[in-house]
């Protein structure tokens, strides 16, 4: 098993580390930005199906149901396609109105999650066309999807999802600009430039990875906190989720995520100088307003770690701590606000001496209902 780590402490260490190299294998062959081209063989075949479609339905559970969130955000600003993102257990078991005009999208990284499986079949019996994003080769999922696209994120043995998160995002997005260009939703130009800046994100992960040591420090100040807050807003309001789920289920700390405008709607209520709030505060969007959600939170004593873009000014005045990311455009940018929030998750867990790779009660891949 030793050897299996790779010299790191655990596997989720590892996979979080891998994530340069993983995005990589996920644009090998598909994103080729000399040529100005995107190519996915299961978008391509099916391009008809995709343009004809009324909406997508993302169904997905835990991590990949974030990811799916995410997509939502960059499918409609890029593609102008609706997307719905549904619980692939509340799906399933509420009747839902699924047409033959309407595109599934599945998203598992094991591709055996009960619930998501049992979705897709539902979908299918309704005449839907289902689309599987999956980790791993041959799993259910993919086999039972009419087409799909593998995430290439290589094996992932920390139950935490890492890896495979950033690779999903990353394929969604692939499919997003083929589908924006198919479309017309987006000149050639803008089309060429998000591929220039996608080529560099594996880079910009690298760069955001060597935060680790300071974000260390910051989760050695918080690790004996009993509650957490996770903010974020427009495409970083998934990944404020996706922070928080990485706390609570390898420190077991209890921890929630918000959107960010949300937390004057009640939990303000929960503000003092007892709590850690992580507020993502990236220089693009709607930076101004998070700024002034980071104010409302200083004015109430509560302790923040703001997620910034480098060289930030305003948000590092108010905040304790700030852990910098590179820049990107904003639909890419939680491939990056992503990295600090696992490392300080990964952090924590190991200083409260938790079973990182292993948390009590959960499973890799959940194949009971
Ligand atoms: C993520 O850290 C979790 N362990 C969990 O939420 C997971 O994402 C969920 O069970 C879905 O798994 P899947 O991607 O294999 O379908």
């Amino acid at each position: 098993e030793q050897i299996e780590k790779g010299g790191y402490d655990h596997f989720m260490l590892k996979e979080i580390y891998e994530q340069p190299s993983a995005i990589l294998d996920t644009f090998r062959g598909r994103l080729l930005s000399n040529e100005a081209v995107i190519k996915l063989a299961g978008v391509e075949d099916n391009m008809k199906k995709f343009l004809a479609a009324d909406r997508i339905i993302v169904v997905a559970c835990g991590t990949s149901w974030h990811a799916g969130l995410v997509a939502e955000y960059i499918f409609e600003d890029l593609a102008r396609i609706p997307v719905e993102v549904e619980y692939a257990s509340e799906f399933r078991y509420r009747n839902p109105v699924i047409t033959e005009k309407d595109i599934v999208i599945a998203i598992s990284q094991s591709g055996e999650t009960a619930d998501t499986l049992a979705a897709i079949k539902l979908a299918k019996s309704k005449g839907a066309f289902v689309f599987g994003v999956c980790n791993v080769v041959g799993s259910s999922i993919a086999r039972e999807s009419d087409a799909g696209a593998y995430t290439h994120a290589g094996p992932e043995i920390g139950v935490a999802s890492t890896k495979a998160f950033t690779t999903q995002i990353t394929v969604l997005t692939l499919m997003a600009l083929r589908l924006a260009r198919a479309k017309g939703t987006m000149s050639s130009s803008e089309f060429r430039h998000h591929l220039i800046e996608l080529e560099t994100i594996p880079g910009k992960v690298e760069e955001a990875l060597q935060s680790d040591a300071y974000v260390k420090t910051v989760a050695d100040i918080y690790k004996d906190s009993k509650n957490c807050l996770y903010l974020g807003r427009g495409f970083n309001f998934p990944v404020a989720l996706e922070g928080a789920l990485k706390l609570k289920e390898i420190s077991y700390i209890h921890a929630e995520g918000y959107p960010a405008a949300e937390m004057k709607h009640g939990p303000i209520a929960l503000i003092d100088e007892q709590m850690p709030i992580i507020v993502i505060a990236t220089k693009k969007g709607h930076y101004e307003k998070v700024v002034s959600n980071i104010q409302e939170i200083k004015s109430r004593k509560g302790r923040i770690i703001g997620i910034v873009t480098k060289g930030d000014v305003s948000v590092k005045e108010l905040a304790d701590h700030v852990i910098e990311v590179p820049e990107t455009i904003e639909c890419l940018t939680p491939l990056l606000t992503t990295i600090p929030l696992q490392l300080l998750s990964y952090h924590i867990a190991v200083m409260l001496n938790k079973n990182v790779d292993q948390p009590r009660n959960l499973a890799k891949s959940v194949t009971v209902e």
